[in-house]
């Protein structure tokens, strides 16, 4: 089975393309060189390609980025999953799309399921949330993925970016009442490849353990660490306030495992 990856130099693309490469043959394609939002770049690939399955990795992630460049952001997230949406039903091809836990709200007092009611807060979760519905309204053949809080190798993470923090500055504060499912993001590749497959249950979510953030991971996992202090919240490390930032809570309902891939 062929599959065409988008957003392939991405957090999660680049964490799960390995173990994908072992099952299916993978082609990457990249920002500087397909632009999603492009229409007739696009069905060129897809025509040039002619893959089984498109895989959606591209996004504007940077959440605070999407407050300020609003259009981008839904152009990117929202629109762009429907022209791939639209170019994959023209060619046959099933559409696998990622999204975010940031389509909810937070206030929700057990994990959340696939069907519960949305209600993003801010201009990433809305505009993700739109990209899911146009995918929805334009093909047939498709699979949408959610996950969150995801963390692997490359890029920077809570637990890098509070690592260095700590170096530059010797003390870092961090949230300690926000609660999410941290995902390995090695870990997205095997129920991926399944979803693909079709040997997994129609839905997939974060399959990790849930611990508050910050006051947690200082807990169980860094209890020598000399850099992190527990903090309000309205001291935070990137220094937005709500309701840009993720749902307090916002666990996304799954079976739990041990967390892992950086202890
Ligand atoms: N990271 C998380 O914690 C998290 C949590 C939940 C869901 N997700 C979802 O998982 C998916 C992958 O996220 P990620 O963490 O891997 O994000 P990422 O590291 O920011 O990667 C996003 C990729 O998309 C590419 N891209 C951006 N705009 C594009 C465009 N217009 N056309 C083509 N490519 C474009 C980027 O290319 P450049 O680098 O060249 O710009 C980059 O390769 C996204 O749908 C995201 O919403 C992520």
């Amino acid at each position: 089975m062929r599959i065409l990856v988008t957003g392939s130099d991405g957090l999660v693309a680049t964490n799960i393309i390995p173990f994908l490469k072992e099952h299916f043959e993978i082609i990457p394609a990249l920002e500087k060189e397909w632009d999603i939002t492009d229409r007739d770049k696009g069905r060129a690939v897809l025509r040039s390609v002619q893959p089984h399955v498109l895989l959606n990795l591209a996004a504007m992630t940077n959440v605070d980025g999407c407050e300020d460049i609003l259009d981008r952001a839904h152009k990117v997230n929202a629109e762009g999953p429907g022209v791939l949406a639209d170019l994959c039903r023209e060619e046959g091809v099933k559409i696998a799309h990622f999204s975010t836990d940031y389509v909810f709200d937070g206030a929700g007092q057990r994990p959340y399921r696939e069907d519960d009611r949305t209600n993003p807060l801010s201009v990433y979760g809305r505009t993700k949330l739109l990209g899911e519905k146009e995918v929805m309204k334009r093909t047939d053949n498709f699979l949408i993925i959610r996950t969150q809080w995801i963390y692997g190798e490359g890029g920077e993470n809570f637990i890098t970016k509070v690592t260095r923090l700590g170096k530059e500055k010797g003390t870092v504060s961090v949230v300690n009442d926000q609660t999410g499912s941290p995902t390995y993001a090695k870990d997205l590749a095997q129920p991926v490849a399944a979803l693909i497959r079709g040997t997994a249950p129609a839905s997939i979510t974060s399959p990790m353990m849930a611990p508050a953030l910050g006051l947690t991971l200082q807990e169980r996992f860094f209890p020598s660490c000399p850099y992190l202090q527990p903090a309000s919240l309205s001291v935070r490390i990137n220094s937005r306030e709500r309701p840009q930032g993720p749902p307090i809570r916002s666990l996304i309902a799954a079976r739990s495992r041990p967390i892992r891939g950086f202890v």
